[in-house]
């Protein structure tokens, strides 16, 4: 299907299957990962078996919060097959305040510090300026 207005109508009445496809041995970033969409995608990543997962919160609290419950949702919902020993997930929470720049650049040095390459990214957290 060529057309993607036509493509996207589609979609709508006939969605893609949810991806089974191993993210064995991928390290992925998902910012704003405590709550709502974020947390939900971190959790779908964790099922898929992601082998580093970067979460990102405003405080080390709400962080570890998530990274707990990541961490629950991963060892009672993961049905790897049996003979593919694929290792578990291991979420990393780290700070991420993008109301300034400076906490944008700080998030970004320790990622640097954190993990040597990203296989992929949500950039999830969004802020809305007023002005
Ligand atoms: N839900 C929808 O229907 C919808 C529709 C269209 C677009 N969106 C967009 O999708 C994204 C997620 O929406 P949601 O409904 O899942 O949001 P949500 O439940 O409110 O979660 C927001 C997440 O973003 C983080 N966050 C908030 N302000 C931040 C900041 N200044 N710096 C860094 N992280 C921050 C929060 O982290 P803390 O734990 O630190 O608070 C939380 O993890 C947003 O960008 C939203 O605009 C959502």
């Amino acid at each position: 299907m060529s057309n993607p207005l036509a493509k996207m109508v589609s979609q709508k009445w006939h969605p893609p299957a949810p991806t089974t496809e191993s993210f064995a041995g991928k390290t992925i970033l998902a910012t704003g990962a405590t709550a709502g969409l974020g947390l939900e995608a971190a959790k779908k990543l964790a099922g898929l078996r992601v082998s580093k997962l970067i979460i990102t919160a405003r405080s080390h609290s709400k962080g570890q919060r998530a990274q707990q419950e990541i961490e629950t949702f991963s060892r009672a919902g993961s049905t790897p097959p049996a003979e593919t020993h694929a290792p578990t997930t291991e979420v990393i929470p780290l700070i991420l305040d993008m109301s300034t720049f400076a906490g944008v650049q700080k998030f970004a040095q320790t990622l640097k510090e954190t993990v040597s390459r990203l296989d992929g990214a949500i950039l999830n957290a969004g802020t809305l300026q007023s002005q």
